[in-house]
């Protein structure tokens, strides 16, 4: 069965300098719920000095607590050390993701710390959380897991040597494989896949595809293909990452969901509700909707 992790509300927004309300992003966290996405990341508990835009995360987790009281939908957040776990935790957090990168140049510039000294930090996160929230799930996302916007093309082994050390030796439950400037194309999907394989099982990964150049489409398309279920998009494509300069582009959720769905995946989302999703958000940051499938569903 396949899965969709939409990163909108945290991925879409964390590059926005125009502050989005926390009752917005209630409003569209919610409205992603209405359209039947499971698996939102909504915020992340990282500093504020850095991200001023999601420096709202507890009173979002908040908000979300009083509209979706029982059995919420997977709600999840990015935290990236112990200051970030303990905002998390009395917010009801019960799933994290975790992040590095294969090249330390990006990790100097996202977290101020080379990948060694990430995956140290992060073993002390997962340990914390897994101790606090016995019952929590944790992903841990590899940036540059193709290319790097500072080092250049990243050697495989240098990808696969990271994520093994999230699954062997810190045991996260899930790996999310970033083309955090969108520059990959099938065949180095597949040549990737060939690296991680050889230590984690395929049903623990996950691909977080940019469409920067249009081929996150054909990625996802190659994944399926090796057997792979569990892809991250971003309604209305929105979203990127502030320090990898030109990731503009995360794959639109519209665009995947309806490639999923024309090719008989069920995805369990409506795509003429998940288009209309993100209109009160693009309007706030003033800009019209641009994702190729979301442009035709509000068309029909
Ligand atoms: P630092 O400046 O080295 O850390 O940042 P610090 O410990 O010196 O802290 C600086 C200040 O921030 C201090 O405050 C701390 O208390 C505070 P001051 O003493 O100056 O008043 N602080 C915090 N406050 C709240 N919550 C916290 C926290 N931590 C420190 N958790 C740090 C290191 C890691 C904190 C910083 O670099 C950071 O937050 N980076 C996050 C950057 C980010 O969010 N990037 C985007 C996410 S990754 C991504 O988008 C890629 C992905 O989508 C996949 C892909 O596409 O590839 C996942
Ligand atoms: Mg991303």
């Amino acid at each position: 069965m396949v899965r969709i992790v939409e990163v909108g509300p945290r991925d879409g927004l964390q590059n926005e300098a125009l502050p989005i309300t926390t009752p917005v992003k209630a409003a569209f966290v919610a409205a992603l719920v209405g359209a039947g996405l499971k698996e939102i990341e909504v915020s992340s508990f990282v500093s504020p000095k850095w991200v001023p835009q999601l420096g709202d995360a507890v009173e979002l987790f908040e908000m979300l607590r009083v509209q979706f009281p029982v059995e919420p939908p997977y709600f999840s957040a990015l935290v990236p050390n112990e200051k970030g776990l303990e905002r998390a935790i009395p917010s009801g957090v019960k799933r994290i993701a975790v992040f590095t990168a294969a090249s330390d140049q990006f990790t100097q510039k996202n977290i101020n710390m080379g990948v060694d000294e990430s995956l140290d930090v992060i073993a002390t996160v997962v340990d914390a959380f897994r101790k606090a929230v016995p019952d929590g799930f944790v992903r841990g996302y590899v940036s540059t897991a193709f290319e790097c916007p500072c080092a250049g093309k990243v050697p495989y082994a240098d990808t696969a040597r990271v994520a093994g050390i999230l699954h062997k030796k810190i045991g996260v439950d899930e790996i999310s494989l970033g083309d955090t400037i969108g520059v990959a194309v099938p065949a180095e999907v597949a040549e990737l896949h060939d690296y991680v394989t050889a230590d984690i099982p395929k049903k623990k990964i996950a691909w977080h595809f940019h469409d920067t150049r249009g081929t996150a489409i054909a990625n996802v398309a190659k994944a399926l293909d090796l057997g792979y279920e569990v892809f991250d998009s971003s309604a209305a494509g929105l979203g990127g990452c502030p320090y990898a300069p030109g990731a503009g582009g995360n794959l639109a959720t519209e665009d995947l969901v309806y490639f999923l769905e024309r090719s008989g995946i069920a995805t369990g989302v409506d795509l003429a509700k998940l288009a209309r999703a993100s209109l009160p958000v693009l309007e706030a940051l003033g800009r019209r909707p641009a994702a190729r499938s979301q442009l035709a569903a509000l068309a029909e």
